[in-house]
């Protein structure tokens, strides 16, 4: 079976991207890779600090580990927005896939520094284990928004500046790097997202020579993602929408049986809703 790495690198050269999407529990693992095994096309579950520790964070490693050996299937974990070397390393030491250290609102050195502390770490813990880097700010939570998240800022100045993601990726070794090229987390009310600088995704991605991670794909256009994936980025981040199908179709199949009292039966529509929203994702993603 192909590892991380190697599935990475083939959507590079495809020009595709690989689907990254969150849970918080074992229904929307079972939607995610329901969708992805239907599409044949590999996939990367993603778990935050507070989605991880949710679901335990060993445990997580064990649910995502017995899907991919049961189905022989691509199927990663990442421990997505990571802030303290401490929690790198403990994802790490739990058999995590890949890490992502968030130093986005660190200064860029303070960044630099503990990057270069969890590719270390990463690089001599026996396996291969892939880190990602954040450079601008993009918000933190994924939910529905008002206004664009306090502290991003839309105007090209404020995105990722090229010449900085080339420095940064030299001094810290990562293996991907996630930009500010006009996404954050999250989803305004209306459903829809301003629309991605696909001229700076393409500076960046010619400056640092490694595939980039478009964070806070929720909103996102069919248009943009095609763009930005023709352009540099090699992973797509989809949390916002998830949760948000999830919850309303548990909230209907509650609303329609309130006598209905396991589980398994009133929380079986929101499995098929993330299904649903993960499919039209990854086929978007992989040019399907
Ligand atoms: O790391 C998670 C993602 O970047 C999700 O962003 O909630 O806007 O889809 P989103
Ligand atoms: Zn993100």
């Amino acid at each position: 079976m192909k590892t991380l790495r190697e599935c990475i690198a083939e959507a590079r050269e495809r020009k595709v991207a690989i689907g990254h999407f969150n849970i918080s529990n074992v229904e929307s693992l079972w939607g995610i890779f329901k969708a992805a095994q239907s599409l044949n096309v590999p996939v990367i579950i993603g778990v935050s600090e507070g989605e991880r520790d949710f679901v335990g964070v060993r445990q997580v490693v064990a649910l995502v580990k017995s899907i991919r050996e049961e189905f022989q299937y691509p199927i990663f974990l990442n421990a997505d927005h990571t802030y303290s070397f401490d929690r790198v390393k403990e994802a790490i030491d739990a058999g995590f896939d890949s890490v992502i250290f968030d130093g986005a609102k660190l200064s860029f050195e303070e960044n630099i520094k503990i990057a270069k502390q969890c590719v270390k770490y990463a690089r001599n813990c026996g396996r291969e284990v892939l880190v990602e880097g954040e450079l601008g700010f993009i918000g933190t939570s994924s939910k529905i928004l008002d206004a664009i998240p306090e502290g991003v800022d839309l105007s090209e100045k404020s995105l990722t500046d090229p010449a900085k993601a080339k420095e940064f990726v030299e001094l810290t070794g990562v293996d991907m790097l996630a930009p500010a090229v006009g996404n954050f987390h999250g989803v305004l009310r209306s459903g829809v997202d301003p629309k991605l600088n696909i001229e700076k995704v393409k500076q960046i991605s010619s400056a640092v020579g490694i595939p980039l991670v478009l964070h806070g794909g929720s909103g996102n256009s069919e248009d943009d993602f095609k763009k930005a994936i023709a352009n540099g980025i090699s992973i797509v981040h989809i949390n916002t929408e998830i949760r948000v199908a999830y919850r309303d179709a548990v909230k209907k199949s509650l609303q329609e049986d309130p006598e209905e009292v396991a589980p398994y039966k009133f929380l079986k529509p929101g499995v098929k809703a993330v299904q649903d929203v993960v499919t039209s994702k990854l086929k978007f993603f992989n040019n399907l």
